[in-house]
């Protein structure tokens, strides 16, 4: 496993202050499965929710759940909502990166660190009686890989992603497997071929990977946000483009996009939206590098998770819209 390219995104998050009240713990229960050892953090506000929702925040390569916590602004911003932060850890210490390759975490009920990850989201909802219907996942670089491979693994779990500077589901799929005895050197394998850009296919082919994760799945598919740099020195843009192409096919949707915004939410970044019912959203973030700027108001509000009053989440599993497949 090469780990070099992943090493620098390491090193180019910021880490800022948090000043909120209540603090991260670490979770020593143990989980149903998890069978990667994943490590557990868990961030509860003083002030909880009626029925919390659960928002999922894996961390970058060479960072941890403390770095995610520290990073962001999803606790400050769960004091202010209500919502609970899980904050997973990767076991894989060689590079502190996400399993993204293995078959057991790119299907759905095997194994790996997705199973683990799903699992906190059990002991979650389990102990603080949130709300099975709105659990969510972001995160930036590994973390957004993360993010696709639960969206598309347990697509009966998440309510939606919001994946900043990723790469498609399956991408980084460690090459056949068919003969390998020892499975674990399939584990946590950075796919070259995919993070320069070399891996192209079409969109049934992507959307097939995401289909084989759980098949005979034909319920409601979680909705996706994308973001990607298009000078981006780890993971290049070209896998932006396929990351659209598949989520478009397994949605069901057309590859032209239904409405084009330039300079939103930044300058130089372009908005498209695909599809119907604003179920697929991409961001292409002119001259920005892997380091994107995450853009915690915005995936908020994707997630609906800073909405009150009684009209929110509409779009959601138990909604109207719940025969979405
Ligand atoms: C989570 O809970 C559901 C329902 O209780 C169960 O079917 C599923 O196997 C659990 N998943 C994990 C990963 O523990
Ligand atoms: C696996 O091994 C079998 C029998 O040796 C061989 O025919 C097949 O080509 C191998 N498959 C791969 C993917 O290497
Ligand atoms: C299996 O592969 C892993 C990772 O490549 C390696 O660390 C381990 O020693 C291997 N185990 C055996 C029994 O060869
Ligand atoms: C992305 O790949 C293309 C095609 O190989 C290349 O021209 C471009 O320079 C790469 N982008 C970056 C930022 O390295
Ligand atoms: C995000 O929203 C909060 C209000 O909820 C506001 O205080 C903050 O300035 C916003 N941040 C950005 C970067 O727009």
């Amino acid at each position: 496993m090469a780990i070099s390219p992943a090493l620098k995104v390491g090193v180019l998050f910021a880490l800022l202050a948090s000043t909120q009240a209540a603090t991260i713990q670490k979770i020593t229960a143990p989980l149903d499965n998890n069978p990667s050892n994943v490590g557990f953090y868990l961030y509860v506000p003083d002030k909880l929710a009626p029925s919390p929702p659960i928002l999922v925040n894996p961390h970058w390569c060479h960072g941890s759940a403390l770095d995610a916590y520290k990073g962001t602004q999803y606790a400050t911003l769960a004091d202010k909502h209500g919502f609970l932060v899980i904050y997973p850890d990767s076991p894989n210490t060689a590079d502190k990166c996400w399993d993204l390759s293995s078959p057991a975490t790119l299907h759905h009920g095997k194994g790996g660190d997705s199973l683990g990850i799903v699992s906190m989201v059990n002991y979650t909802l389990a102990k603080y009686n949130a709300d099975k219907g709105r659990v969510f996942a972001t995160g930036v670089s590994s973390g957004a890989m993360m993010t696709s491979t639960l969206v598309g693994a347990y697509p009966d779990v998440f309510a939606a992603g919001s994946a900043y500077s990723g790469v498609p589901f399956g991408c980084f799929k460690a090459a056949d497997s068919t003969n390998v005895t020892n499975t674990s050197s399939l584990v946590d394998v950075w796919g070259d071929a995919c993070a320069t850009g070399r891996l192209t296919q079409s969109p049934e082919a992507w959307a097939s990977l995401v289909k084989d994760a759980y098949t005979g799945y034909t319920g409601w598919r979680p909705k996706m946000q994308l973001f990607h740099g298009t000078a981006d020195e780890v993971l290049n843009f070209t896998v932006f483009g396929e990351e659209v192409k598949q989520w478009n096919a397994v949605l069901g949707f057309s590859q032209t996009p239904t409405t084009v915004t330039p300079d939103t939410p930044l300058p130089g970044w372009t908005k498209s939206v695909y599809g119907t019912d604003d179920w697929l959203e991409a961001y292409s973030a002119a001259g920005v590098t892997h380091n994107i700027q995450q853009q915690e108001n915005l995936t908020l509000a994707w997630f609906d998770l800073a909405c009150t009053g009684t009209d929110c989440f509409r779009w959601g599993k138990g909604g109207p819209w719940k025969a979405k497949a």
